[in-house]
């Protein structure tokens, strides 16, 4: 019995984590796995109701599942929350209880969406897609720290372990891409740059087939606008996997439709966008991103690639049809070049379509 903990959150997430999970049970259903949906509340809403972002019912029930699929959390009702209790807090509780440690983000420009890239034509159509492998578990987001009046750190701490579990996920996650994987660090100042710099050298000989370099952080951020056909997979740390997966992102030109796997003991999936307080309650928010991470947890999770296909190629045709939601209806001129009209539909249409294709 596959048993999957559904935390839709705040914002926009109970919209759209409804369109996805309908696409999610109609899969479930036609390839015959048995399963059980468990609801709890995270983040704003858990805040609200239990005085924390993650309670520890809900704990122990993620803990005694196979994965967790998330919406979205936080919003302005909670931001000036005590810093213990932010929605913020309850993803982190939440990556480390699962020990969740490497996390996976594509950024994949989609031929229909070419023009709502902010980079120029001459750089988009030498392609774009990249799978960032970002560490989660560990690094400065969970190294001692102090905060006082006067003066407070942040560690960045790393073991050997942590490194070489994420390292291996880099690497086997370039196998079954381009084969191409570049390690990002800081390693010309930090002490622990120079060790995942060590151990991705060693780790490197297992894996003869894939071609590997190594970048400064600084210099990835430049490249990765300025040249990002040169990325295939990128392996790096907690922080600096949180910086260059935004900028990888808003490259794409859209944020909305891209999907995340956070793989560990127990994995959880999320669309890497916020939760658009803006827009929430309105129908309007794309749900591509929660879409394709049903996807993800298809192919990363239950190891099933045929459901995972099909869905991601009805989101391809629903696209390719000319259906947008409006964060991405109003910047798709090629396809109206293409002689395609384009439709603005609201969240629920554009999931019916896609349920549509795959039916
Ligand atoms: C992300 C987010 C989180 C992070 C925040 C909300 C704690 O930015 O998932 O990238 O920094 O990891
Ligand atoms: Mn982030």
């Amino acid at each position: 019995m596959f048993k999957l903990i559904y935390a839709p959150g705040d914002g926009i997430g109970p919209e759209i984590g409804d369109v996805a999970l309908k696409i999610l049970r109609f899969e479930l259903d036609k390839y015959g796995v048995e399963y059980k949906i468990i609801p709890i509340l995270f983040g704003g809403v858990s805040i609200d109701k239990f005085g924390v972002p993650l309670s520890d019912d809900a704990l122990s029930l993620i803990k005694n599942s196979d994965a967790v699929l998330l919406g979205s959390v936080g919003g302005p009702k909670w931001d000036n929350a005590d810093p213990s209790v932010r929605p913020e807090k309850g993803l982190l509780a939440l990556r480390k209880e699962c020990e969740a440690y490497a996390n996976y983000r594509p950024a994949k420009i989609y031929g229909p969406l070419k023009d709502a890239s902010p980079l120029k034509r001459s750089i988009i159509d030498r392609g774009v897609d990249i799978m960032i492998v970002r560490e989660l578990s560990g690094g400065i987001y969970f190294g001692k720290r102090s905060e006082g009046e006067d003066e407070a750190f942040d560690t960045e701490y790393y073991s050997r372990p942590e490194i070489e579990r994420i390292v291996k996920a880099g690497f086997e996650c370039a196998m079954k891409r381009g084969k191409k994987l570049c390690l990002v660090d800081k390693a010309n100042v930090l002490a622990s740059s120079r060790l995942w710099r060590k151990i991705f050298g060693e780790i490197s000989s297992d894996y003869p087939k894939v071609e590997t370099s190594s970048m400064y952080v600084d210099n990835a951020a430049m490249q990765l606008s300025s040249a990002p056909y040169k990325f295939d997979t990128i392996v790096t740390s907690n922080l600096f996997g949180d910086i260059l997966s935004d900028e990888a992102a808003v490259i794409t030109g859209s944020i909305g439709m891209l999907p995340s796997a956070s793989i560990g003991k127990i994995d959880i999936f999320e669309p890497i966008h916020g939760s658009a307080p803006d827009i929430a309650g309105k129908n309007i928010a794309n749900p591509i991103g929660m879409i394709l991470s049903a996807a993800m947890l298809f192919r990363y999770n239950l190891n099933m690639s045929g459901p995972a296909d099909e869905i991601e190629k009805a989101v391809d045709r629903v696209l390719n049809k000319g259906l947008r939601t409006a964060d991405i209806y109003d910047r798709s001129a090629e396809a109206e070049t293409a002689g395609k009209t384009l439709v603005k539909v609201s969240t629920t249409e554009i999931g019916e379509a896609i349920l549509n294709e795959l039916e």
